[in-house]
């Protein structure tokens, strides 16, 4: 494993962290059982990833806690994140509190590491920025948690405008971020910010659904040719980014290209990957350590997809529970 420092919380942490949330959420999401979510957890940090991910809402702190049980405190970074509730209700100080509470219990922990607001909208910045970062920086006194992080709602804001106008304000200790192959905003909106003020970035959607589902990343391309947003060529094969695997330090496949391509971006401190398969934790560990793609093949990716907006940060298809 490579560690670096997380901005100016100076917690040294690992370059690849585990997610518990998006689709697998270590597997629960796709039917696996708990003990098989605790296993996912155990192999990551055996791996020696240090840092890892979750949020009320994701329904998987029960299982970090459960994980956690034994491993020295101060060998993982434990990172958490409340919620506004769903629909159009707005956040609210009092249920953010009892829900930074109720992670301590889920986690079965003291303290939390790093406390983030989740998916903060533009329109709710202000009420976030004046009532909860205040009310949260006093329960911080209290030792309940560390550092102050927050965390975009990309696929309703991409055009990074929450992050943009947030980071200079001085509160945020951490930022989760999107950025992948074919969404590269933060390069402009986000990351000058985090460099000057030394905030510690975690980034979300390397590969999400659109690099783990040919199709889907097929019809993108389509949609995009559709509309003169990308070439036709793009359009007309089943496999467009193909290129992109190679011999001459190539990546070895699409996801591995994915997690490459985002973790030796200037500005990234920590890749998130999320999954329930051991394979797959595995392998994306080691995409996360090697070097950089080819710099001819970032000036390609530069040069197709630095313009667009909004691409492949949806949810993929509902899958059935087995
Ligand atoms: N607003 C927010 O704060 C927010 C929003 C979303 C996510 N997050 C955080 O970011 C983390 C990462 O989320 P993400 O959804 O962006 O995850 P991701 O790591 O970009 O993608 C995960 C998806 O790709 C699949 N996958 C992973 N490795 C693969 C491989 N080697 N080959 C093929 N498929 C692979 C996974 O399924 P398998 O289980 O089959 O591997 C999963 O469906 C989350 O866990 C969460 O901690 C935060």
């Amino acid at each position: 494993m490579h560690y670096t420092t997380l901005g100016r919380t100076g917690l040294r942490v690992s370059v690849a962290g585990l997610g518990c949330g998006g689709f697998s959420r270590l597997g629960l999401g796709t039917g696996q059982s708990e003990d098989h979510a605790v296993g996912i957890i155990r192999q990551a940090m055996d791996l020696g990833v240090n840092l890892i991910d979750t949020a009320a809402v994701y329904g998987t702190e029960d299982v970090v806690g459960k994980a956690l049980r034994g491993v020295d405190r101060d060998a993982v970074v434990v990172c958490t994140k409340a919620s506004k509730p769903a629909g159009d209700a707005t956040f609210t100080v009092a249920s953010i509190l009892d829900s930074l509470d109720g992670s301590l219990k889920r986690l079965g922990v003291d303290y939390v590491d790093v406390f983030q607001l989740h998916a903060v909208p533009p329109a709710a910045y202000p009420f976030v920025r004046d009532e909860i970062a205040p009310a949260l920086l006093r329960e911080r006194e209290k030792g309940k948690f560390r550092f102050l992080g927050i965390t975009e709602t990309a696929p309703n804001d991409p055009e990074q405008h929450m992050l943009n106008r947030a980071l200079p304000d001085g509160m945020w200790d951490t930022a989760m971020v999107a950025f992948h192959l074919m969404d590269q905003v933060a390069r402009t909106q986000v990351f000058p910010h985090t460099l000057a003020h030394k905030v510690g970035t975690l980034m979300m959607f390397a590969v999400r659904s659109i690099f783990a589902r040919p199709a889907q990343l097929a019809a993108a391309m389509r949609d995009l040719a559709a509309t003169g947003q990308v070439p036709t060529w793009l359009a007309e094969s089943d496999d467009p980014l193909g290129f992109l695997v190679h011999g001459d330090g190539g990546a070895t496949s699409l996801t591995d290209a994915a997690y490459r391509y985002v973790r030796h971006e200037p500005g990234v401190d920590v890749v998130l990957f999320g999954t329930g398969d051991a394979g797959h934790l595995r392998a994306n560990i080691n995409s996360i350590l090697r070097p950089a793609l080819p710099e001819a093949d970032r000036a390609k990716l530069a040069e197709l997809f630095s313009h667009l907006r909004g691409v492949g940060l949806e949810a993929p298809p509902r899958r059935r529970q087995p």
